[in-house]
């Protein structure tokens, strides 16, 4: 096998610095307005040339190697859309929880799209790989920005921004998953009302870009929190321990705090005890295009 025949991909997990719901689409999808951040956990993916069809294996019960799976699902959109005359097999490593709002699916779509275009030389750009990958999930085009951006429409409109990446970044992951379509079913009867598209400033910097990020808070919250209340008890623990802005990510079950120095590894060990749950200790991180 040679270097051209293989290749592995690392695809980050996101979080949602804010998140708006401005409101209830006639498609039956909601219009967005949220902040997003790539930050350091990532599933890899090892793609590689086969004679014919196509194979997918994971180590994650949890992303079963079946058609339902978002890679194999870019594969039949891509073989569709393309001269696929080479078969394809791809091995997941799966390190971001699922059903947490971290977009690990979408990331190894956007994982295979990428390593597929490059593997068999398809030569379509970047942009075009993003408006694909729109058709397998509202979070997929936002791994093909620079790992921040403002996130709007249904999620497919992307808008790349340069945010303060000065930070660290405490993710916590209960042991319970909560389904994003269940959470927007649950929206209707919490929320009394939509959020307005509030006025940001990203260039604050310090100080100023945590007051942004408290201000706007994640609309999920007010549907989540009620249904589990420990969630909220523990949001409360990594605020009292510093952290400068602290919130629910996309629609859970993980929430994360940004502290503006290194975290004491105390907060990881009494999380990790009280409640038992995952601690990630993490960076956000830039993307590099196709
Ligand atoms: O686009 P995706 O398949 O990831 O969306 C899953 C579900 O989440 C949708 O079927 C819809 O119920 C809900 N959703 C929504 N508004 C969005 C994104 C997702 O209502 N902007």
């Amino acid at each position: 096998m040679s270097a051209t025949d293989s290749l592995a991909l690392q695809a980050p997990a996101k979080i949602n610095l804010f998140l708006q719901i401005l409101g209830r689409r006639a498609d039956g999808y909601h219009d967005l307005h949220s902040l997003v951040q790539a930050v350091s956990l990532y599933d890899t993916l090892y793609l590689e040339i086969t004679d014919r069809g196509f194979t997918l294996t994971s180590d994650s019960d949890q992303a079963p190697p079946d058609p339902s799976n978002l890679i194999w699902r870019a594969w039949d959109l891509l073989r569709s859309e393309t001269q696929i005359s080479s078969g394809v097999s791809i091995r997941l490593t799966k390190r971001i929880p699922v059903g947490a709002g971290l977009g690990g699916g979408s990331s190894d779509a956007a994982a295979a799209l990428k390593g597929l275009n490059r593997l068999l030389k398809l030569g379509i750009s970047n942009a075009q790989l993003a408006k694909l990958g729109a058709r397998l999930g509202s979070d997929v085009p936002f791994f093909f920005s620079g790992g921040s951006a403002i996130m709007e429409g249904r999620g497919e409109q992307i808008s790349d921004c340069e945010p303060p990446v000065d930070y660290f970044v405490v993710l916590v992951v209960p042991n319970f998953a909560i389904s994003t379509v269940d959470a927007y079913a649950k929206l209707r009867f919490y929320l009394t009302r939509f959020s307005t598209k509030s006025d940001i400033n990203l260039a604050a910097s310090g100080a100023n870009f945590f007051r942004t990020l408290n201000r706007v808070g994640n609309d999920f919250e007010h549907v989540v929190f009620p249904q589990h209340p420990e969630l909220e008890s523990c949001l409360k623990t990594l605020q009292r321990a510093g952290a400068q802005h602290a919130a629910l990510s996309g629609s859970g079950s993980a929430i994360f705090a940004l502290f503006d120095q290194a975290p004491d590894p105390e907060l990881t060990a009494a999380i990790t005890s009280r409640y038992g749950w995952q601690v990630y200790g993490l960076l956000p991180v830039r993307l590099t295009r196709e």
